[in-house]
Parts: structure tokens; C-alpha cells; sequence
């Protein structure tokens, strides 16, 4: 085993995006593309003396090659300590679990989330720092602009380590433990909830079907629902995770876990659906043939943080990412407590959660967390469902509609518009752009403009500032849509557009969304020329 340093050459393109960078695996399995990152990763972060890092990912194709290449670079250049998930396994929030209990110095996930897997799907790459939370963009930004000047790189010559048993090994002066990927984050869910009272909610025949997606979930929800809590055998359905995700694609929202929905619409639906991404930081929650949207999930959160032991002291405040719907606002108001907004990623909500500011925040793309760790947590999201259940005795469909019913109902939709050529898209936002300093006081969607603006957020912990986070047109009424080009996507550019109508009227809160949103659409239409741009008649996904 022997030190050995090759000579590189930079990659374009190796910008972290809206979660880390993330590419096609056949980008990733170009000779160099990995190495040549983590390079600049490790020669942003300097010396590694003495400090612990943690690595893993979620078992998607190429997790075990890149761990190996990872596990030798991080021996070359001096870590003390590197702990690896059995399996090369570790959810986004376990990840998030292990750095804070052991102290890490930071760790490197490997996972696209709930992008498609697979030979032919994607790959990614993202580093958190001590928090357990995702690297600042001050970080980000350095790392791509080291990308830019690889010219050699360190690892070792030596074979492979085994992954698949629990055991310490060496590699230089590098101790490397094997570690199991479930018991830390397992402990810090113990510690927020009642476990006792949803052991009894599932003794008492309450019937939960929890969709792992054949993603990483499943081996947590195992462990923890069917394990710990008692529910029966067969509660979480999808649960061995496949380094393919079994085709499908892992992001739970309505469209592409079908298959939980219609179970869910079915006359025997279990009481309560659940469903978590490839990485198994998102979360979808779904009532008897009710889906709920997830920034409503976040305000029936957040209302009733108190029931929970976990969050019983209270909440110091909350956030929100800017284009999730105002719920949370509403029932922050009635608290009493702050509710931030955030440009969208994780990332953002770092600070304030440091800084005692937050302890519950949530985005409208099925992530929902909290202070118990830096990143958001799916099966902390259900196991928080699951207590709310069990000590109000209320079904999921009447948390939500309880809601409705104090703070109105925020219709919410999210349009995407996939695979649109890059210009294209940066054409559509540069017009809009240009458009936005006209708008205040026209009408549109029979309402005049309140506000039309590109925007902007200062950290108030820090005071850094990050600009360009999605255009906003407001109308009087606080109905708004916002524009926005996706930060995660492979392919080409993604257009988001989110909609939100707050309706007061009890009597229209059955509308379908889509029907209660439309003049909203219009209005997306008429100011951005979607159809122009894109070149296409309908979003290709909403939800
Ligand atoms: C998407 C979501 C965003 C989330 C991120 C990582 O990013 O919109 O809320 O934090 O995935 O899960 P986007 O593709 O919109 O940049
Ligand atoms: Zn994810």
C-alpha cells in the first residue's frame, strides 16, 4: 500500500447545484470526474489532522466505486478517521445523525436524491460540514472554483475494502470504521417521540402502508416501524433498496408513487400512506384518498409541535423555502413565533437552525425537518404524523382539514416543465426578468400586482447574500406565482412554476386545485410566454 500522487486535469462543469453536484453516472465514470472533485473538496477544506469523516450514500449504482476511490483519497490526504456506513449505506438525514453525534469534522453523501438511478440514471456527490447540514455556498463555490485548477491527486494504491461487515481497517495511518448505518439516527427519533403511544396506535389495528420506493428508507423504517414500534410485517412495502430504485423513479409525490396512491384510494386503504425518496430525506403523507401537499404538512407540524415530547418546550420559530406555500406562515402568526423565508435548499435553513432561530422547516418538495438534525428527515416526518395520530386520535384527512378550517386553505400547485434547452430557459427568465419593474400595479388574473420582484435573501446570521432565487409576482390578495429554473436536474433545463391562492371559503376548499389555480396559470402564460419558451402545451409534471 503505497501514496501515490496523479497527474490531473480539470473538469468543466463541476458547480454544485441546488443539493451537490450531480451528473449522469457516465459523467461520473469518466476517468478522473470523481477524483478530481473530492481534490477540490479536500484541498478547500485543508488540512485533516486529527479530524473524522464521515462517508455514505444511498446504495444507488456506482456507491460502492465511488466510496472506494473516496476511502483512498481521504487516507492520502491525512484524516485520522473515516466512518463508512455498512454497505456504503447511509440515508441524507443518517448522514446528518452520525456527523453531529460523533463529533465528525463533515461527510460525504453520495446520492442524486430522488433522481432516477441506475447505469443510465444519475449520480451525485455533496459535502456537509460539522453541523451535519449541507455545505454553505460559500463552500460550494469554493470547491468549483479549486475544480477549475486540479492538477494532481492524491490517494493510495490498494485494494479494495470490504463495505459489508461491521469491522475497523486501515489504510495509511487512517483508521477506517465500518459503522451500522441505522443505529445513530434510530436513537435521535427515539428521543423526540412518544414511541410508547404509537406502539399502542398500532396494537390498537391502526394500519399504515409506508412506501420506501426501493430506496434507502427501507432498511430505517424497518428497524424503526416494524421493528421497534410494532407495526406488523409487510407495513413498509418496497423496502430492499435496489441500486436502480427498480426503474422507478424515487421521489414521492402523487405522480410517480402511483402505486401507493391508488392503494391508498382503494375501499380497504390502510389508515395512513407514507412514502420516501431515494436518499430518504423527502417525505410524502397521505390520508384515506387524501394526499396531503407538503407545505400543509409543515403547518399541521408545526400547530401541533407542542403534543410532541420532542418539540413540547415550544418552537423558537419556523421556515420556510420562498416558494412554499404561506400554511406555516398562518399558523406562526397564531403562535406567536417568527417564520423566516428561505431561498430553496436545505442549505439555507443551516444558519438559523444553528443559531436557535428555527426549530421546524419545510419545503413545498416534500422535505420537512427539524433542529434534531441539519438535513430534512422523511421517516422523521411520518414517525411526526404517527404521534400527532396517536395522542389526538384525529385521522390525517382531519388534521389537515382542521387546518383548512382555522387558517383557510392554501391551494397550492407546482408545475414543471422538464428537458428544455438550456437557452431556452435562459431566455424565458431573462424576459421575465426584464419584464418585472413594469408590473407593480397592473392587473393580472383581475387582481393589480403587489409585488414583482427577483428574490433576494440575507442570512440574518451571517448577512450573506444570495440573489436571483426565483422571480415572484404577488397580487394584492397575496395569490402569487414564482418562477424558478431547477438546480437539480441532469438534463437540460426545468422550469418550475408555483402557484398558491389562499381560499378562506370552507365551501371551496374540495375545488381541485387545478381548477382553483387556473387563472393563475393564466397569468404565468400571459407574463412569462411559457408555451413560447418551452415549446410545450402542458407542464410535464404537477403536483
Ligand atoms: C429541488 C427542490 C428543492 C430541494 C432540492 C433537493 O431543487 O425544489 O426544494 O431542496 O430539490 O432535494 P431544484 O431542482 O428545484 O433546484
Ligand atoms: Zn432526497
Amino acid at each position: 500500500m503505497k501514496r501515490v500522487t496523479r497527474p490531473a486535469t480539470p473538469f468543466e462543469g463541476q458547480r454544485p447545484g441546488t443539493s451537490g453536484l450531480r451528473k449522469k453516472v457516465s459523467v461520473f465514470q469518466q476517468p478522473g470526474y470523481l477524483e478530481n472533485f473530492v481534490q477540490a473538496l479536500f484541498n478547500v477544506l485543508g488540512d485533516a489532522s486529527g479530524k473524522t469523516l464521515v462517508v455514505g450514500g444511498d446504495g444507488r449504482y456506482y456507491n460502492r466505486v465511488a466510496i472506494q476511490t473516496i476511502l483512498r483519497m481521504a487516507a492520502a490526504h491525512g484524516y485520522a478517521r473515516v466512518l463508512v456506513g455498512q454497505g456504503g449505506i447511509l440515508s441524507t438525514p443518517a448522514m446528518s445523525a452520525v456527523i453531529r453525534r460523533r463529533a465528525a469534522s463533515g461527510g460525504i453523501v453520495l446520492s442524486a436524491s430522488h433522481n432516477p438511478g441506475g447505469p443510465s440514471g444519475d449520480f451525485g456527490i455533496k459535502y456537509n460540514i460539522a453541523n451535519g447540514g449541507p455545505a454553505p455556498e460559500s463552500v460550494t463555490e469554493a470547491i468549483y472554483l479549486r475544480s477549475r485548477e486540479v492538477h494532481e491527486v492524491h490517494t493510495v494504491d490498494s485494494p479494495d475494502l470490504p463495505l459489508d461487515a461491521l469491522g475497523t481497517h486501515r489504510l495509511l495511518d487512517t483508521q477506517i470504521e465500518i459503522i451500522d448505518p441505522v443505529a445513530d439516527y434510530c436513537a435521535v427519533q427515539r428521543a423526540l417521540f412518544d414511541f410508547d403511544a404509537i406502539r399502542a396506535l398500532f396494537a390498537r389495528g391502526f394500519r399504515l402502508r409506508l412506501d420506501t420506493m426501493w430506496a434507502v428508507g427501507g432498511p430505517y423504517a424497518k428497524a424503526l416501524i416494524e421493528g421497534e414500534l410494532g407495526a406488523p410485517a409487510g407495513t413498509v412495502v418496497n423496502a430492499t433498496p435496489r441500486e436502480d430504485f427498480g426503474d422507478l423513479h424515487p421521489d414521492p409525490n402523487p405522480v410517480n408513487a402511483t402505486d401507493l396512491i391508488a392503494h391508498m384510494a382503494a375501499a380497504d386503504a390502510p389508515d395512513m400512506g407514507a412514502a420516501t425518496d431515494g436518499d430518504a430525506d423527502r417525505n410524502m403523507i397521505v390520508g384515506r384518498n387524501f394526499a396531503v401537499s407538503p407545505s400543509d404538512s409543515l403547518a399541521v407540524l408545526a400547530a401541533h409541535a407542542t403534543r410532541i415530547p420532542g418539540y413540547a418546550a415550544g418552537l423558537a420559530g419556523v421556515a420556510r423555502s420562498m416558494p412554499t406555500s404561506t400554511a406555516v406562515d398562518r399558523v406562526a402568526a397564531k403562535l406567536g413565533i417568527a417564520c423566516y423565508e428561505t431561498p430553496t435548499g436545505w442549505k439555507f435553513f443551516g444558519n438559523l437552525l444553528d443559531a436557535g432561530k428555527v426549530t421546524l422547516c419545510g419545503e413545498e418538495s416534500y422535505g420537512t425537518g427539524s433542529n434534531h438534525i441539519r438535513e430534512k428527515d422523511g421517516l422523521w416526518a411520518v414517525l411526526f404524523w404517527l404521534n400527532l395520530i396517536a395522542v389526538t386520535g384525529k385521522s390525517v384527512e382531519q388534521l389537515v382539514r382542521a387546518l383548512w378550517a382555522e387558517h383557510g386553505r392554501c391551494v397550492y400547485s407546482r408545475h414543471d416543465y422538464e428537458g428544455i434547452p438550456t437557452a431556452q430557459a435562459d431566455a424565458l427568465m431573462r424576459d421575465l426578468r426584464a419584464a418585472l419593474p413594469g408590473l407593480p400595479g397592473t392587473v393580472l388574473a383581475g387582481e393589480p400586482v403587489a409585488i414583482a420582484d427577483d428574490f433576494a435573501y440575507t442570512d440574518p446570521t451571517d448577512g450573506s447574500i444570495s440573489s436571483k432565487q426565483g422571480v415572484r409576482i404577488i397580487l394584492r390578495s397575496g395569490s402569487r406565482v414564482v418562477f424558478r429554473l431547477s438546480g437539480t436536474g441532469t438534463e437540460g433545463a426545468t422550469l418550475r412554476i408555483y402557484l398558491e391562492r389562499h381560499e378562506p371559503d370552507p365551501s371551496r376548499h374540495d375545488l381541485p386545485a387545478q381548477q382553483a389555480l387556473a387563472p393563475l396559470v393564466a397569468l404565468a402564460e400571459q407574463v412569462a410566454r411559457v408555451r413560447h419558451f418551452t415549446g410545450m402545451d402542458t407542464p410535464s409534471v404537477m403536483t
